[in-house]
């Protein structure tokens, strides 16, 4: 069998941990460069150091092939291949800030033979313009389409791997495709400025159907729809698909904010005004906060109200807190003068800085007792699981918002809670609406 290539990789963030353990998982020897020593010890004692499903068990079952450095020369003499896999995250102007991408570059020179591989999310033109500074590096783009919580399920079966390079880089460009080859996914081979934008108009255009159906949910919710049907009904159609449209509390998590503003300012930048996008943005500001109005047609004022929230989290099965909707939520209701106490089965952590004046409690359940409200913030599975019975005792007022639609209306409010969701009234409600209508 032949020898596979060694692969570097800068960045031992999320996306870097993850195409190191999975390319390591292929046979790979593996080089990870990371700047901050801490995590650099971290990973050699086996911690690792955020949350992401089968993870821990990839790294430990692969430790053999995977280095973890903070030296930039150990990773350039093992490797050609140089995956970079550094934040790109908004500046205050809503460009993307690539001084990280930078300093790697820099760090790595102007090799002859090797190839830089970028995996970050980066504008469009970054790629030709790095290319112009650093002639005997080849460039190739390849971004990355992996979701927090399912990246190494998503990483081993992907739904395409795009390879952009310009002329002179087709070699690079075929070495990466061979990298990804076991995988049996469709390649997409085109020029750089495509494939970087590819990643964008992927992003911005499964946030657009985000938005799309939270407007829907909106007025379901005035016309006595159900949204959760009506996107049954929609997703259907093989034009559409069934996937994406799930109405809540807006779109958050480290990408979608960032890539759709990214996105409209490089528009911007050249002229362009990309009216879509910025409504696609504002329906996402604004859905973050429409519990708000939920919560008042069922309580006067939330002056010394407890809120309980169930999950803060961006998405279940991660500790990210990036963008993540709780944090607007908890702004609001505290700045109406509520007590909000929360629980989330792993990104207490992450969240306690971000929100100190939140009570974090140990259970979902530990939340709920004495709450006035309840907002059901992150779909965790075992929110499911939960005895409403019991928990309709324990709250002072029964009232639960699902923010997610993620519950069962029916059993929800059989357990006597009043229940409310986005864009999915109850039968009563709907009928109501029906018959004023008549
Ligand atoms: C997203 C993309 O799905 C990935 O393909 C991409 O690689 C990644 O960004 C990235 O650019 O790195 P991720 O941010 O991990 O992945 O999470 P998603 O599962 O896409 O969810 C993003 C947000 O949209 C979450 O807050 C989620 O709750 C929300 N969402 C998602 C909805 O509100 N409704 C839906 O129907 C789907």
């Amino acid at each position: 069998m032949n020898e596979k290539q060694p692969i570097g990789v800068i960045g031992a963030g999320w996306v870097g941990l993850v195409t190191a353990a999975c390319f390591a998982d292929l046979g790979h020897r593996v080089v990870v460069r990371e700047i901050v020593p801490g995590k650099v010890d971290a990973l050699r004692r086996g911690e690792v150091p955020i949350h992401e499903p089968d993870l821990p068990e990839l790294i430990e079952r692969n430790g053999q092939r995977l280095t973890f450095t903070t030296d930039m020369a150990e990773l350039l003499d093992a490797a050609q291949l140089i995956f970079v896999c550094v934040q790109t995250p908004p500046t205050h102007s809503g460009d993307a800030d690539l001084s990280a991408v930078q300093r790697a570059i820099e760090e790595i020179g102007d090799p002859e033979g090797k190839a830089l591989v970028m995996k970050s999310t980066v504008p469009v033109g970054t790629g030709r313009s790095i290319r112009r500074d650093a002639p005997d590096l080849a460039y190739v783009s390849c971004p990355e389409f992996l979701r927090e919580g399912t990246a190494v399920r998503d990483f081993m079966g992907p739904d395409r791997i795009v390879i952009g390079v310009d002329p002179g880089d087709e070699r690079a460009g075929d070495e990466v495709a061979a990298a990804y080859e076991p995988l049996g996914a469709p390649i997409v081979q085109t020029d750089l400025a495509s494939a970087e934008m590819i990643k964008l108009a992927s992003n911005a255009y499964l946030a657009t159907k985000i938005s799309f159906i939270n407007e829907i949910a909106n007025v379901c919710d005035q016309v006595g729809a159900d949204v959760t049907e009506v996107a049954k009904g929609m997703g259907l159609d093989p034009r559409i698909g069934p996937r994406f449209l799930n109405a809540g509390l807006g779109f958050g998590g480290s990408c979608f904010p960032k890539d759709t503003q990214a996105l409209k300012m490089l528009a911007g930048n050249i002229g362009y005004h990309f009216q879509l996008l910025n409504s696609v943005i504002e329906v996402n500001e604004l859905q973050k906060r429409r519990v708000m109005s939920k919560l008042s047609t069922h309580l006067d004022s939330l002056v010394d109200k407890r809120v309980a929230m169930l999950g803060l989290a961006f998405k279940p099965d991660t500790d990210d807190m990036r963008e993540a909707s709780s944090l607007v939520l908890a702004s609001r209701l505290e700045g109406e003068g509520a007590t909000v106490v929360a629980f989330d089965p792993v990104a207490e952590d992450a969240a306690r800085e971000l929100l100190p004046n939140v009570k974090m409690a140990g259970s979902a359940l530990d939340a709920l007792v004495g709450a006035d409200a309840a907002i059901l913030v992150t779909e965790w599975p075992e929110f499911a699981a939960l005895d409403w019975a019991d928990v309709a005792k324990r709250m002072a007022n029964p009232l639960l918002v699902d923010g997610r639609n993620f519950l069962d209306p029916d059993v929800v409010r059989a357990a006597g809670i009043t229940y409310e969701a986005i864009g999915r009234p109850s039968i009563a409600d709907r009928s109501a609406v029906t018959k004023a209508e008549r």
